[in-house]
């Protein structure tokens, strides 16, 4: 039987806890921060959806209704709009969940790790691979190019073993990411041989920095299962990677694109600020009011 290569199923982890914004997370989830105009969980929905991707699994946890309500119908706000002829709210409203896209939630009762809050998605995802995109990561592609999970699906149609998404990091840096090492097949690929959660700068095996971007094959589910609890008592995707790194082989692909940690403040008003400059509506607005900004050393 051919190996499936097509990915059709995409994986949110949305339970955790977000408290690095608090108090702006007590009661309202991290992934529904907007910005500009949109939550960071829908420009996560629409990267997989421009990637092929129909089948939306959101694992939440308590706080996390919003969501749900997001991609549901708004009868109400609908009608409203349609009364009083605001056809192109109506139209922003209605496409942001298409037709022939299917969005399944599941609840991760406890924040015990995102490798938990991926097992939580099991039932779901059944024994096809599959993606899973961290929403607080926000990644653009290059100004023309695909979007970053689109090149990851490419990839995974050539390679079929489960791949994450890299990038450079600076030296300082490493110890905020996992930090994979291994074999460059091409400039952009590698084929991962270590990879370690958080490393010391000294200790690093490289500045290969994991991006909140994944596709994983269903092996990795037993292997999440049978962990014992890694860092923090927390039961960890990287552990259950590092055991695919030894039984199938993983590869990383250093995307082309740009990688917004919106879970921390800092990088949440970078790309407040990049994506303000973008918007077709207030973008040149805003370039005007930045420039004349008296910003102090
Ligand atoms: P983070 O550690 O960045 O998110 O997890 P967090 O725990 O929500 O935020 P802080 O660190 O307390 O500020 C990465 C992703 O994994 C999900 C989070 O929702 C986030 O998208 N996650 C994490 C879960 O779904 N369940 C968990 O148990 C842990």
């Amino acid at each position: 039987m051919n190996k499936v290569t097509r990915i059709s199923k995409a994986v949110f982890p949305v339970a955790g806890l977000g408290t690095r914004f608090l108090p702006a997370t007590k009661a309202q989830p991290k992934e529904m921060l907007p910005i500009v105009d949109r939550p960071l969980i829908q420009y996560a929905v629409e990267e997989a959806y421009a990637a092929g991707i129909r089948h939306m699994i959101f694992v939440t946890g308590r706080n996390k209704r919003a969501i749900e309500d997001h991609f549901d119908t708004a009868y109400e706000l609908e009608t409203e709009l349609e009364a009083s002829h605001k056809h192109e709210l109506l139209s922003l409203v209605q496409t942001l969940s298409p037709e022939d896209m299917v969005c399944s939630y599941v609840r991760q009762p406890r924040s015990l790790g995102l490798g938990h809050a991926v097992l939580c998605a099991e039932h779901l995802v059944g024994q096809s691979p599959f993606a899973v995109l961290l929403a607080d990561d926000l990644m653009t592609g290059t100004a023309e190019g695909p979007g970053v999970l689109t090149q990851m699906v490419t990839a995974f149609a050539q390679l079929g073993t489960s791949l994450l998404a890299v990038q450079e990091v600076p030296q300082d840096q490493v110890r905020r990411y996992g930090i994979v090492a291994g074999d460059s097949v091409t400039p952009h690929l590698i084929k991962v041989r270590q990879m370690v959660e958080k490393p010391s700068p000294e200790n690093a095996p490289s500045r290969m920095g994991v991006a909140g971007r994944y596709i994983l094959t269903p092996g990795v589910f037993d292997l999440i299962r049978n962990q014992p609890r890694g860092a923090g008592g927390e039961i960890q995707l990287t552990d259950g990677i590092a055991g695919l790194i030894a039984t199938e082989g993983v590869h990383a692909l250093l995307y082309e694109g740009k990688r917004f940690d919106c879970g921390s403040k800092e990088g949440f008003l970078e790309a407040t600020v990049e994506f303000a400059l973008k918007h077709p509506e207030v973008g040149e607005h805003f370039r005007t009011y930045l420039r004349g900004l008296p910003i102090p050393d």
